[in-house]
């Protein structure tokens, strides 16, 4: 598949008619395929990602975040703004068109700027801070697909508003380490600082002329962020680069004093919980907002592809919310991306945690049964016992293997006998006895079986 042409805006070009894609080809209906970087999420892969969003959800109502939602199309002058204009995500991964009523907008590559944007919009800097958010919902970005990279994933994220404390910081990275922890998979965070952007520019300008000298060696794509985006050439990929790097000046080196203490204390914190980190004196992340702390989190793995693929990242970004129209507020958060997570917990083998298990299951024998058994699912529902059925089947048979593997301890049967007599039969699916109880006290009997 190509990528889309785009205009020098950077914008995705508007298919002049929509409808024209649809038209049916000459040799009929041909299946429509998904688009490429983009998955349909089938149980009991789904099983997996809900549990995954669970557990973040739980430690983060517990660090005192609440849930927000925000749309996942915004004005695209949100993400210029936010992530930055000279970014991959913006420059190439953006999925932009115009609406009809003329405006530009785009889906959104990550929730930062939306949750800041929401902060700012709803008077949040007027709250006690800080103000702790979390979200969680697909984002697009317009990558080339690989082994964990769609073009639409899923992240799960937490962002603390109106706090330049750099516990704030540490606290997110052990929330981060504990994820991991709880998921099962052992965990690494990498970090780094890379100071304000007054430091920053004064580490760019040493970098710059470092590079400069080495020009002749650089790649083309590298040439280009020599120019437009020097601190992404740490995070160049380019084989020569590594050896190239291992030279460069580090930020670290380059830090205000701010900045080198707030990082100081970070790490100081992060050693008093135990969470174990790694310093990173290049990593720069591929964001523009970041000022001081910046953080990967990584999990352990003897696959080297693997344990170089991030699977949450984050760090602080004071200057976002101004930069976005409110009044200086700091802010700090980090995203988990769920796709990896549970890729992750796949690896491992570790069973979906929830396999749909049934107090009961209902069998049905005969229209008449069947019919009758409509009914008794919703009684049983609305009692509050979790009921399983298989209307379609009309063996007894097949039903029967089918509560056996719903896990029913007992099995309900209603066929035209019991229908005309007002009776129900109980199976005890282990003992394989079976027992015959009044229509009306089924729901009662039941409940006293199961101890309800
Ligand atoms: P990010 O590092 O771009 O940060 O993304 C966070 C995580 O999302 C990554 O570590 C990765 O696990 C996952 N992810 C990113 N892109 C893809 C992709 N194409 N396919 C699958 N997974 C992906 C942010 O987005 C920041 N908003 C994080 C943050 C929150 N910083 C401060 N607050």
């Amino acid at each position: 598949m190509s990528i889309p042409k785009k205009d020098p805006k950077g914008e995705v070009k508007k298919p002049v008619d929509p409808t024209a894609a649809a038209a049916p080809s000459k040799k009929g209906a041909q299946p429509v395929a998904l688009l490429r970087g983009m998955r349909d999420l089938l149980t009991p892969d789904l099983v997996y990602f809900r549990h995954v969003q669970a557990v973040i959800a739980k430690i983060a109502g517990a660090y005192g975040f609440s849930e927000v939602e925000t749309p996942q199309v915004e004005e695209t002058a949100l993400f210029v703004r936010g992530v930055g204009k000279a970014t991959d995500i913006v420059e190439k991964e953006l999925y932009t068109w115009e609406t009809p009523g003329g405006e530009s907008v785009s889906l959104r590559p990550e929730g930062t700027a939306s949750v800041v944007r929401a902060y700012i919009q709803h008077g949040m800097l007027n709250m006690p801070q800080p103000v702790k958010l979390w979200y969680t919902g697909p984002m697009f970005r317009y990558d080339r697909p690989q082994a964990g990279r769609f073009r639409q994933f899923y992240q799960t994220g937490l962002e603390c508003l109106g706090d330049a404390d750099p516990i704030v910081d540490a606290q997110l990275i052990l929330i981060a380490h504990l994820v991991a922890k709880e998921l099962g998979i052992e965990s690494i965070v990498k970090i780094n600082s890379i100071g304000t952007p007054d430091s920053r520019t004064n580490y760019k300008n040493a970098l710059v002329s470092y590079f400069r000298a080495k020009r002749s060696k650089l790649s083309e794509e590298d040439k280009k962020r020599l120019l437009k985006n020097p601190l992404r050439l740490l995070d160049s990929k380019d084989p020569g680069m590594q050896e190239l790097k291992a030279e460069a000046p580090q930020m670290v080196d380059w830090l205000d004093e701010d900045s080198r203490v707030h990082f100081t204390r970070v790490l100081e914190y992060l050693d008093e919980v135990g969470v174990p980190y790694e310093l990173d004196p290049y990593m720069v992340r591929g964001l523009d907002y970041y000022t001081k702390t910046v953080f990967e989190l990584f999990a352990a793995s003897d696959d080297p592809e693997l344990a170089q693929t991030a699977i949450g990242g984050g760090g602080r970004y004071d200057g976002l919310v101004e930069m976005l129209g409110g009044r200086p507020t700091a802010g700090a958060g980090l995203a988990f991306g769920i796709d990896r997570l549970v890729s992750r917990l796949k690896d491992r083998q570790a069973l979906p945690p929830h396999v749909e298990q049934v107090d009961i299951f209902l069998a049905q024998l005969g229209e008449m049964g069947r019919k009758r058994a409509l009914a008794i699912f919703e009684e049983f529902r609305q009692a509050g016992i979790k009921v399983g059925e298989a209307l379609t089947k009309a063996s007894i048979k097949g039903q029967m293997e089918i509560a056996n593997k719903m896990g029913a301890k007992w099995a309900i049967v209603i066929g035209q006998k019991e229908v005309l007599d007002g009776t129900a039969i109980i199976r005890d699916m282990d003992a394989g006895t079976q027992e015959i109880v009044d229509a009306k006290k089924l729901v009662h009997e039941i409940r006293k079986k199961l101890g309800k």
